[in-house]
């Protein structure tokens, strides 16, 4: 496991009506990326952001912009998060009869590739891909909304994830989302997380971002 954390607040908490000013304090508070959801209406049971919000948090901050696309046929729209400048594009397994061509798409794109996975999809299912993938991300809830529970049998499957990346030596990141906060993200990490996401954990009326970051930080760190 890296011994290294990334830590990515989740801007779907965030205060729509300051988000420069969110983005700034996100970097200054040492944010190591910024995750962008993207919701459809039918993938999942919202609708959120598109390619015009990257564009805009693209000109508020220099940090990596990780665009997890929560949309049915995101094959459609990987050059318009691209262009708006997307590091990392995220698509669901679940969404694809083509797996495999996408994320060859998404590398021609020159981003990095990432694979996302439902709560009730076993990580087996990606073995045929792994090649490809720069980033698992394990969905630790069910996407649609911030501030829910992590789902506490998906720490197990981080820990098998873990587990299959070592046996296939691979480098590829592990990343968590979803109820991410001082109380889970230690377990997360010990079952093998290196990246972590955390939307209410950040973005809350009780700390301010810069606190929310280093309280997280230390959390996942086990201080
Ligand atoms: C949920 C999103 C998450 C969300 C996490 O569908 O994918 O990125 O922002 O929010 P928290 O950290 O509050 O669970
Ligand atoms: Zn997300």
């Amino acid at each position: 496991m890296s011994e290294t954390i990334h830590i990515g607040p989740s801007i779907l908490s965030a205060d729509f009506t300051r988000l420069g000013q969110q983005l700034s304090d996100a970097e200054a508070g040492g944010a190591d990326y910024i995750h962008i959801d993207v919701m459809d209406g039918r993938f999942v049971p919202n609708i959120s952001m598109g390619p015009l919000v990257v564009e805009a948090a693209r000109r508020a901050t220099t940090l990596p912009l990780d665009v997890h696309l929560m949309m049915v046929e995101p094959e459609n729209m990987l050059s318009a998060f691209a262009k708006a400048g997307a590091a990392t594009i995220h698509i669901h397994w679940e969404t694809g009869f083509h797996i495999h061509r996408t994320l060859t798409q998404i590398k021609a794109l020159g981003c990095r590739a990432g694979i996302a996975i439902n709560p009730h999809t076993p990580v087996g299912v990606l073995t045929e891909i792994l090649s490809l993938v720069d980033v698992i991300l394990i969905m630790t809830v069910n996407p649609g909304f911030g501030g829910q529970s992590l789902i506490p049998q998906t720490l197990d499957k981080i820990r098998q994830t873990r587990a299959l990346l070592r046996r296939m030596q691979l480098p590829t990141d592990l990343m968590v989302d979803g109820g991410i906060n001082e109380s889970t993200a230690a377990a997360a990490v010990e079952a093998g997380a290196n990246m972590l996401v955390g939307g209410s954990a950040v973005y809350n009326s009780q700390y301010s971002v810069q606190e929310g970051i280093a309280r997280l930080r230390n959390a996942a760190l086990g201080k």
